[in-house]
């Protein structure tokens, strides 16, 4: 692996204590950072190095995956990180981190290969890149790449000026924007499943399939973000990103080899595919609603308007449901449902896979094959299956073959897609065209929240969400499986 600088915004905020240092670490004590390399963090605030290094060592503490206990490979890991105060709008403090990148990568032989990570606010995308250009910074005589965090814009258009700035610094195959549902475990491992099992490759279209069915489903509430999600709402801050990724990985036509091009041009075919919404199909087809007071896990919990920074007459979506077609040769009239939502009765991310029952009415069997994937927080697979009821000869009662992850800790999506950006691999990463598509789907809803033609339905904490969701289903025939 080549030799880099680590060169981080945002380098004192919480993701980077959070996730980003862990992930690092890990990588490090897995052998997976290359040889040499320097993490240069960046806040606004003047402090040492070794002051810095030990707010480090207190985050790998709390959050690191695993056991921080050897201290040679903390402190190893921790002698690669400098600190760098930086006001991102002052263009002489991108001249003094130019110095610093510079005389460590001259001190440990680094041949300037240099990530940017932006891990701030989105207003400051646009200043970084263009500081880091005018500096020189990106003027380097190795390869330069872009980390990026979401939101990516917040509607069409503000995503595609976006991206027209960025692209003024950086060329499409140096930006890796993290959309961290491709970093976990059992979403990269979805082609796979595929691809390496016969029964289910033969079963994957719309000859076999009933309706596939995507959960994200949350029991926090806001939490301290209310300045942030009530601008944004699950439609921004789940379903245009994260649900529409879960929506392409499962539903892509096998790409002929696992690489970034191939997997990509295959999602982009499926956002081309999706149906998209109108005026006049628009409220029969997404659910939007808001959580009011109810209990989670037998706790009390206050409803959405009444969180701290919550506007009482917050009209914003907590949670979204929505029916969606995928028109092309695999898919046509196979409905895909999307679901999530804060302050649900469980936290689970899963997708269901419902099979049709070609004698439907003519037996008697109870329920249909499912194959299921949770996807977090337990990671594994089960398909469900019809047997016997010993007890009634006459019944049958549904049986589940189950392959759940063996409890080994698996690496975090961040350690994963960290490792990627380091070896190049961009695959699991939102390219513009999935980015510019989603948003182009997505925008006749913000259109229409906007202008408050679709019903706000209430939903009380700790259920799985209004009754609308479930009639959405309903409607077709079908129910949401796994509800508890
Ligand atoms: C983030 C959202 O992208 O994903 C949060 O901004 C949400 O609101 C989180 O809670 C969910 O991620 P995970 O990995 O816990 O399902």
């Amino acid at each position: 692996m080549e030799n880099m600088s680590f060169i981080l915004y945002g380098g004192t905020g919480d993701l980077a204590k959070r996730k980003i240092y862990p992930a690092l670490f890990n990588l490090y004590i897995d052998h997976k950072m290359p040889e040499s390399f320097s993490i240069i963090a960046m806040g606004r605030k003047e402090q040492s190095h070794a002051d810095f290094q030990q707010i480090v060592a207190n985050s790998l503490q709390t959050f690191s995956r695993r056991k921080v206990n050897d201290p040679a490979a903390v402190n190893g890991f921790l002698e690669s990180i400098r600190y760098c105060s930086l006001n991102v709008n002052h263009p002489e403090d991108y001249h003094k981190l130019r110095g610093m990148v510079e005389s460590r990568e001259k001190e440990l032989n680094i041949s300037g290969n240099r990530i940017f990570y932006l891990s701030v606010a989105p207003e400051f995308f646009e200043t970084i890149a263009s500081n880091l250009k005018d500096s020189g910074l990106t003027a380097t005589t190795g390869w330069k790449r872009l980390i990026i965090e979401k939101p990516f814009g917040r509607d069409l258009e503000s995503a595609r000026h976006l991206n027209r700035e960025l692209s003024k610094v950086f060329d499409e195959e140096e930006i890796y924007r993290i959309d961290h549902y491709l970093g976990k475990p059992m979403v990269q491992n979805l082609e796979i499943l595929e691809s390496s099992n016969p029964i289910l490759k033969a079963l994957w279209s719309n000859h076999h399939i009933a309706n596939v069915q995507i959960t994200a489903s949350e029991t926090v509430g806001v939490e301290e973000r209310a300045g942030y999600y009530d601008n944004s709402g699950a439609i921004r801050d789940m379903v245009q990103n994260h649900m529409l990724q879960l929506l392409m990985m499962i539903s892509m036509r096998l790409p002929r080899k696992s690489d970034a091009t191939e997997v990509r041009m295959k999602k982009r075919n499926v956002m081309e595919s999706l149906r998209p919404l109108d005026k006049e199909t628009i409220a029969s087809n997404v659910i939007r609603g808001q959580y009011t007071e109810g209990e989670i896990q037998g706790k009390p919990v206050p409803g959405y308007t009444v969180e701290p920074g919550v506007p009482a007459n917050s009209k914003n979506d907590t949670f979204i449901a929505l029916r969606l077609w995928i028109d092309n040769y695999f898919w046509s009239d196979v409905p895909f449902y999307i679901r999530t939502g804060k302050r649900m009765k469980e936290k689970s991310t899963r997708i269901v896979i419902e099979f049709k029952e070609p004698l439907k009415g003519q037996t008697t069997t109870n329920d249909p094959n499912l194959l299921v994937i949770e996807i977090n927080p337990n990671e594994g697979i089960f398909i469900q299956l019809n047997k016997k009821d010993p007890m009634n000869n006459e019944k049958l009662e549904p049986m589940r073959v189950n392959c759940f992850s063996s409890g080994e800790e698996l690496p975090e999506a961040y350690e994963n897609l960290i490792f990627d950006a380091i070896r190049g691999d961009s695959t699991f990463f939102a390219h513009w065209d999935e980015v510019e598509l989603s948003w182009e789907y997505v925008q006749p809803i913000l259109d229409a929240f906007e202008q408050d033609s679709i019903p706000l339905s209430y939903y009380p904490a700790g259920s799985n969400g209004p009754e609308a969701s479930d009639k959405l289903v309903q409607a077709d025939g079908f129910k949401w499986w796994l509800d508890k």
